[in-house]
């Protein structure tokens, strides 16, 4: 099928390349040149496994190509994807005026019967919304809700194995071209109208985001009441019902979408006339899990002069360089705003992530004479870091790991004192 994909971040260059890897012809438009330029040298800056080949290859293919001009790369379109940011304003709800700027853009170059695809996470609504531009343009064109569930650091995988594919349309012969396109994959296909698909994005999101926010505050309550959160969740995910997917306690959920589509629930729900206090409830939870953890560092501090903290890492999740929302950063953010001296090191981030962060070259340097080691990101070259020169380097004594991966009797061992979160 002839495909088109404006914007080549993670989400658009990992489905274009995803997409041509299946065999269809696609045509990706992005405004920034320096991107084109280094996708067209299968160079991304994005940090995803596999990107760079997948792109090499569609390139060799023939099949993928990079455009700076998106009006040249819809044209001849069967389906034209949008992975476009829709960023979130400042009352939480998601500020589409980029996928309009676009659909303005594009809407005289579209051919004859295209589906205009959203693959961006977008409020419900959004459908009618684009829908009524593109009428209002004169383009002989059908919108679809087909949002994307890749999480950063697995792109690929989980454009090619998703669990689902969900299709929100009106439209029968829709519903059958996506369906077509996706066919080689074998996932389950839901057709549903645009605003449930719509939904099932920011509902699934919350859901996620509420399961780690649930372990998160169980953590906090084991730890004050003196029971071990790592069988506590064992326990937990025993039961069938419950399962022990995405329970794993840390500083708390962070990154491009969680905290964005959680928030833009609460939105869509207010401008509903809806009060969806559970969902505010989660992100008012995180927030102050993740200050919980700041207290507890500035609590081992005291009143040490010239305070020092090694942080390892920044990314606000492994096997990623994004430090979008990431509670890493926030820790040493507010650590830097009372004071504290931080020095970070992440495998994958080697820019200072806000102002008056040190950056080390590795992790040993980052601990090197610190009050506190605060573990952020759960990198599993972390776990393997020998413990006795990092102890050695240390000014002080403590380590809080808040991604509970560095073993505690190690750590005691080389002579540390360990808290981790909640045990
Ligand atoms: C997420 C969704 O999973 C994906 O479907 C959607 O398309 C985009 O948002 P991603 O942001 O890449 O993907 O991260 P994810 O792996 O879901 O983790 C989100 C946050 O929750 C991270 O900060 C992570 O550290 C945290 N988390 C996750 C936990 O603290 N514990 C867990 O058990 C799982």
């Amino acid at each position: 099928m002839d495909i088109a994909v404006i914007g080549a971040g993670y989400v658009g260059a990992a489905c274009a390349a995803c997409l041509a890897s299946l065999g269809h012809r696609v045509q990706v438009g992005e405004r920034d040149p320096a991107r084109v330029e280094r996708l067209l040298e299968a160079k991304s800056d994005i940090h995803e496994p596999g990107l760079d080949s997948a792109v090499a290859a569609g390139l060799a293919s023939g099949l993928l190509s990079f455009h700076g001009n998106n009006a040249v790369a819809v044209e001849g379109a069967e389906i034209v994807f949008l992975a476009l940011p829709t960023p979130s304003t400042p009352d939480g709800s998601a500020d589409l005026s980029i996928i309009e700027a676009v659909l303005r853009e594009t809407a005289s170059s579209l051919q004859r019967g295209a589906i205009v695809a959203a693959k961006s996470t977008v409020p419900v609504g959004s459908y009618d919304r684009m829908t009524a531009i593109l009428s209002d343009l004169g383009a002989d064109a059908f919108v679809a809700s087909n949002p994307e569930f890749l999480r950063a650091g697995s792109a690929l995988d989980d454009f090619l194995n998703p669990d689902r594919i969900v299709i929100g349309t009106h439209e029968a012969s829709v519903a059958e071209k996506m369906t077509e396109l996706y066919r080689s994959i074998g996932a389950p296909v839901l057709v549903t109208d645009p605003a449930s698909a719509e939904m099932i994005k920011y509902a699934s999101n919350a859901y996620l985001a509420t399961r780690v926010a649930f372990a998160n505050t169980i953590a906090d309550i084991c730890e004050a009441a003196g029971a071990d959160i790592s069988d506590v969740l064992k326990g937990m995910g025993m039961d069938k019902r419950i399962g022990s997917h995405f329970l794993k306690p840390g500083p708390g959920f962070g990154g491009s979408c969680l905290p964005k589509d959680t928030r833009a629930l609460v939105a869509i729900g207010s401008e509903a006339g809806f009060d969806a206090d559970l969902i505010a409830s989660v992100i008012r939870s995180n927030r102050s899990h993740t200050d919980a953890i700041v207290t507890k560092i500035l609590t081992v501090i005291g009143n040490t002069s010239s305070p020092r903290v090694g942080l390892w890492g920044l990314a606000f999740k492994a096997g990623t360089g994004d430090v979008r929302e990431s509670p890493a950063v926030h820790i040493g953010a507010s650590l830097i705003d009372q004071g504290v001296t931080v020095t970070a090191f992440d495998p994958m981030v080697t820019k200072p992530p806000a102002p008056g962060f040190e950056m080390a070259a590795d992790a040993v340097g980052a601990a090197s004479q610190v009050d506190v080691l605060v573990i952020g990101t759960e990198w599993p070259e972390f776990a393997d870091v020998e413990l006795g020169p990092v102890a050695d380097s240390m000014r002080g004594t403590a380590i809080i790991d808040a991604r509970n991966i560095i073993n505690q009797q190690d750590a005691e061992a080389a002579g540390l004192t360990y808290m981790g979160v909640g045990r």
